[in-house]
Formats: C-alpha cells, sequence, structure tokens
C-alpha cells in the first residue's frame, strides 16, 4: 500500500520548531499533500484531510491521543491515523517526525 521502496522515503524540513503550540494541531501543504502536525505528547503527522466530507483535521479538538474531526466530529487517533468512529479499517498515513535544532522534520 505505501509501498514506496526505501529509495523514496526522505526527511524534509516542513516547519519551525514553534509553528506549531502545545496541545495544538496545524496544517502544512506539502507537495500539494495536506498534513496535519500536532503538538500533543511529541508531535505527530499525518493526512489532515478527514475521509468524511474533506474536513480539516488540523483545528480540531484534541484529547489524548484522539483529534474531534471540527465538521461532523469524527475521531481520529492522531498516532495510528485510525478512524475511530463508523468505518471498521480506515486509517489516514502518518508520517515519522523528527524535531531537528532548526525546525521539524517528516519522513515523506
Ligand atoms: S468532514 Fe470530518 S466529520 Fe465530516
Amino acid at each position: 500500500m505505501d509501498d514506496l521502496g526505501l529509495g523514496n522515503m526522505a526527511w524534509k524540513k516542513v516547519a519551525e520548531k514553534n509553528d506549531v503550540a502545545p496541545g495544538k494541531g496545524r496544517e502544512f501543504v506539502v507537495d500539494g499533500k495536506k498534513i496535519a502536525i500536532f503538538n500533543q505528547n511529541g508531535f505527530h503527522a499525518l493526512d489532515s484531510v478527514c475521509v468524511h466530507q474533506d474536513g480539516s483535521l488540523a483545528p480540531g479538538k484534541l484529547e489524548g491521543d484522539v483529534v474531534e474531526c471540527p465538521l461532523h466530529f469524527w475521531h481520529y487517533n492522531i498516532k495510528t491515523g485510525e478512524l475511530l468512529d463508523y468505518i471498521k479499517g480506515v486509517k489516514l498515513q502518518t508520517y515519522k517526525v523528527e524535531v531537528k535544532n532548526d525546525g521539524i522534520y517528516l519522513d515523506l
């Protein structure tokens, strides 16, 4: 599914370290793709487009590992990307995050 081969994976700087406030998320467009980075017990990154009706998850309310879509309140685990309501087996793509001295990097 996400087997791009190791050669295609690359760390890319996406944000400055203080771009995402603690307890919040923010959306970044990377190579045309909308990705949400959450600052909640460490940084977590996943596709930010809700599978229901394309709501942006980045401004959603966080509770523990769970973000609530602001539009109709579907819930996702921000560490696994898993949708927690209604449909089984739906997972948003997640990305590894590394915080370096000069910013936040994602493995894309
Ligand atoms: S668009 Fe996310 S719950 Fe409807």
